[in-house]
């Protein structure tokens, strides 16, 4: 936290619900708004009058304008600190946004409690003196894929069990809030799912979170996507962050599978979370996908030592070497899954590949991923080196002649 208050200058875009974004700022004293603006030039010559510590940007939906005014003010003072405070989530503002200068994004509605963390954390960050997340061990990985279909649940599933095949505490959140399938894939009932949890209700605390989470023969403990995707608009950020907290408190590892994109939630969780495995496929299409995704992580300022990189389905016969990978991903894939008919087997059985089949290749390459995650800071270099150089599956997808 910073020593004196924070001050901001507030530029409301026309079309704003000004009295919804009064009501997330924070009301606590070490922090004051200064000055409110209502158009690009008025905030121009205000923040060259009165210079603030932040500047929040309040829009409505896609807003050009927005950008606009974000690009003159980081063309103006690069060091300015800026916070987007969003509605709803546009197709393409996000990434347009953080393109633009934005440093951070909040989409409201969001409490006062949250707007201010993220304004504290924003300083902190910018200033280069932030913490670590947290001083707890435990580990919120988000699993993510910018396109559909690429994997994102197979892994989500199989590394959440071979994490708890290490021993590890491990829950397991279904956040495709429309069409999610890990409890298919687990072959659990979707008894009590995400969905209820928000309808039930009384404050949230791990005795309540606890009687919602199926529990899996592994031990990995689900906590199940809404049965119907008319549903998905009761799961608000708010109590995924509240689910967060309360699961990273008890459990070693929180694994998150995510819907195809970057969507509101998608971003709550990458900020929730301590790790990121990118899934994306070996032909080049889907490798464009990934780039953008690689690419969107830089841009929200996600440490590049906590994203890992996994190719699914990759094979020798697409035509695609490990350097063109390189080449177009500017870094080489950590973990390799091949193309493998037990796969879509295992998920009609309901029964992960990790523990249906342990000896095949894929489950190897998800005991590779846990092991990845696993190893400790120190000991992360040797073994991305052996994952990405020496692992089995690797030398011999990239080894032979197309
Ligand atoms: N390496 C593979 N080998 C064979 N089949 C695979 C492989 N990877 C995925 N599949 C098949 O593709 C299907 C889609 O995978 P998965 O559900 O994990 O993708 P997803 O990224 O979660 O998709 P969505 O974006 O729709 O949630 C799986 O059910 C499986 O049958
Ligand atoms: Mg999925």
């Amino acid at each position: 936290m910073p020593s004196r208050p924070v001050k901001a200058l507030l530029s409301i875009e026309p079309g704003v619900d000004a009295e919804q974004v009064q009501e997330s700022l924070p009301d606590e004293p070490d922090f004051s708004i200064v000055s409110v603006a209502t158009s690009a030039e008025e905030t121009i010559r205000m923040l060259a009058d009165t210079p603030v510590d932040v500047l929040l940007v309040a829009c409505a939906g896609y807003s050009d304008r927005a950008l606009l005014l974000l690009e003159a003010v980081v063309k103006h003072n690069p060091d300015q600190h800026v916070m987007v405070l969003g509605h709803g989530s546009p197709n393409g503002f996000l990434r347009r946004a953080f393109e633009a200068g934005a440093d951070d994004i909040v989409m409201l509605p969001a409490t006062r409690e949250h707007v201010r963390f993220e304004i504290h954390k924003l300083i902190a960050r910018k200033q280069g003196s932030e913490q670590p997340v947290s001083a707890e061990t435990s580990r919120l990985v988000c699993v993510l894929g910018p396109k559909g279909g690429t994997g994102k649940t197979l892994t989500a599933t199989n590394l959440a069990v071979a994490l708890a095949q290490r021993g590890e505490r491990v829950a397991l959140i279904d956040l495709d809030l429309q069409f999610g399938d890990v409890a298919l894939c687990l072959g659990l009932p979707p008894e009590r799912t995400v969905y209820d949890l928000a309808q039930s209700p009384g404050a949230l605390d791990f005795e309540k979170l606890d009687a919602f989470l199926a529990t899996h023969t592994s031990g990995v403990r689900t906590l199940i996507a809404p049965r119907r995707p008319d549903q998905a608009s009761a799961v608000g950020a708010e109590l995924l962050r509240e689910v967060y907290s309360i699961l990273r408190s008890t459990f070693d590892w929180v694994v998150v599978d995510t819907p195809p994109g970057f969507t509101a939630e998608v971003i709550t969780s990458i900020d929730s979370s301590t790790d990121v495995v990118m899934v994306g496929m070996l032909d080049s299409l889907s490798l464009k996908n990934t780039k953008l995704g690689l690419e969107t992580l830089e841009l929200m300022k996600y440490d590049p030592d906590h994203i890992y990189l996994l190719l699914n389905r990759a094979h020798s016969r697409v035509g695609i070497s490990q350097s063109d990978v390189e080449a177009v991903l500017g870094r080489a894939p950590d973990i390799l899954i091949p193309s493998d008919r037990e796969i879509p087997r295992t998920v009609n059985e309901g029964i992960p590949i990790v523990i249906a089949r342990p000896q095949s290749e894929p489950a190897e390459a998800y005991g590779q991923l846990a092991e990845l995650l696993a190893a400790p800071e120190a000991g992360q270099e040797p073994l991305v080196a052996a994952a990405a150089g020496g692992s089995r599956s690797k030398r011999r997808l990239f080894g032979r002649k197309a």
